[in-house]
């Protein structure tokens, strides 16, 4: 069935959408992306995704045509149009279309596109046996806070992952884990969740924000560090957050079970408050 998506002003059948063939997120990856979760045809924190892409596009210089309420408010009509119960939202925008050249075209005009994709995640059958990771080197850039459409890295990560059985790929650097190739990586000792601070180096996730507004209520404490490959296939628990993937067990590393190969109780009790606060509307404000 086509969906209606929204493309510069207008909502339009997916087959009647078009982006230039000279826009820049095509040509050199210059653009921001944001992904929001529905559920129960609810946006899930959907005004922090939105702080998030203000951020990233003043970081690159990008200015936002649109307001916030304005963004909401596509947001809501295309879940409307598409009757979106469970999924999620993508949402793009490019410096615009202008002849190649590197520097920033003057009086460019940004392109905007946001599209929805209906998946069930929240009764997911990967619940119950977690998901296996791999890891791999991570190739990105070094403003990886920002949230750039330029993927090859994680697109290369993805595919070594989907090639490997696995479902996602844990990004190694000096021997460090920074995130998933989408999403943020999260060990567990004892009644402590262990995930490294913020900086240039990771994407501030939104579902790490409102796992750790839960915090004192979800009775864990928070350890703010990196973590190597080597202590997280020695961890007790071991999960990712995303818009997508919500709190996910991951029960293999590379080819070392976590938790014995099955979900762990905190991180099945971390995802039960997560979906509880979300399906409300989110956890943050
Ligand atoms: N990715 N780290 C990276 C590199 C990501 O791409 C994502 C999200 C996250 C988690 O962020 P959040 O909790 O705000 O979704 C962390 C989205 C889901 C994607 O690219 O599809």
């Amino acid at each position: 069935m086509s969906r209606t998506v929204y493309v510069n002003g207008a909502f339009l059948p997916e087959e009647d959408a078009t982006i230039s063939i000279f826009d820049r997120g095509f040509i050199f990856g210059d653009g921001i992306y944001e992904v929001s979760a529905v559920l129960g045809g609810k946006l899930v924190d959907c005004e922090a995704h939105l702080i998030r892409l203000e951020r990233s596009c003043n970081e690159i210089g990008l200015k936002l045509a649109w307001s916030r309420d304005e963004l909401i408010a596509i947001h809501q009509e295309l879940i409307t149009r598409n009757k979106l119960d469970e999924g999620s939202i993508y949402l793009q925008v490019s410096r615009g279309a202008a002849d190649r050249d590197f520097a920033f075209p003057k009086d460019i005009k940004p392109s905007i596109v946001l599209f929805t994709q209906a998946r069930q995640f929240a009764d997911t059958p990967q619940v119950k046996t977690g998901i296996k990771v791999v890891s791999t080197l991570d190739l990105r850039w070094a403003r990886r806070d920002i949230k750039s459409v330029n993927l090859l890295g994680p697109v290369l990560a993805k595919q070594f992952a989907a090639e490997n059985g696995a479902q996602e790929a844990w990004l190694v650097e000096d021997g460090v884990v920074t995130e998933g190739a989408s999403s943020t990586a999260w060990i567990v000792k004892g009644k402590t969740l262990i995930s490294r601070p913020l900086s240039n180096k990771v994407l501030p996730g939104i579902t790490r924000k409102a796992v750790l507004a839960f915090l004192a209520e979800s009775g864990f404490t928070f350890e703010e560090r990196e973590f190597t490959l080597a202590e997280a296939i020695d961890a007790e628990e071991a999960f990712i957050t995303s818009a997508t993937s919500l709190v996910m067990p991951v029960t293999t590393i590379d080819s070392h079970s976590i938790h014995n190969g099955a979900p762990g109780p905190a991180t099945l009790r971390l995802r039960e408050i997560y979906l509880e606060h979300a399906r409300k509307g989110g956890v943050l404000g």
